[in-house]
């Protein structure tokens, strides 16, 4: 299963044209989550002292666990997620919070390295930016989240930048993107 994680807001998003387009490319049948519309929260007191019990207990019925079981079951997985204040949306890392159960999608050695359990081989990251993209707090964190913690081996970034800049032609850059879509 391809897993479509979609943190793109705009209705005329350009990371989500994009992602569409590697999406097609890899056989078009995915899974989307759009996170817009999942109604995430962020992990409070209560909810961190459930799902902290449930762990302990081995007990992963729970719907709260339901993301992190779909995430770690996918055997590819496309994020899409504009370049936002040198990072991405805070929707994507509300996702994250969400999805890093201990016991689904990584667990931990007796000396605290962790080990990830996730199927997938790889994550492909798609982003736009408004000026000069910088991957160290977007797609570099999910590339150390996805080496380090879930036992992904391969991630892959798919940029287009100066989209907003005077003088550059958006609609060109983001269809020379997806026309040198190499995956
Ligand atoms: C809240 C917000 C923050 C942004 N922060 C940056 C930024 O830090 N650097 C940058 O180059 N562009 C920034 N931009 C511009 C977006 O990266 C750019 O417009 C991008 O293509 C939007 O993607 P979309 O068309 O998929 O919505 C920001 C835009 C918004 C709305």
């Amino acid at each position: 299963m391809i897993l479509y994680i979609n943190a793109c807001v705009r209705e005329a998003s350009r990371t989500d044209k994009i992602a569409r387009a590697v999406l097609e490319k890899l056989g078009g049948e995915y899974t989307e989550v759009y996170l817009p519309r999942e109604n995430l929260k962020p992990l409070s007191e209560e909810k961190l002292n459930k799902r902290t019990g449930l762990i302990a207990r081995g007990d992963y019925s729970d719907d709260m666990f339901n993301y992190a079981k779909q995430f770690a079951a996918a055997d590819k997985i496309v994020i899409a997620a504009p370049f936002w204040d040198l990072s991405f949306p805070a929707l994507l890392k509300l996702y994250i919070e969400n999805i890093y159960a201990v016991g689904i999608v990584s667990e931990y050695e007796a000396d605290g390295t962790p080990h990830g359990l996730c199927k997938a081989s790889e994550i492909i990251y798609v982003t736009t930016a408004g000026g000069a993209y910088v991957p160290d707090y977007s797609f570099g964190y999910i590339k150390d989240l996805a080496e380090n913690c879930f036992g992904i081996p391969k991630t892959t970034l798919i940029k287009a930048q100066m989209l907003d800049v005077v003088g550059f032609d958006a609609e060109e850059i983001v269809a020379n993107t997806i026309e040198n879509i190499k995956i």
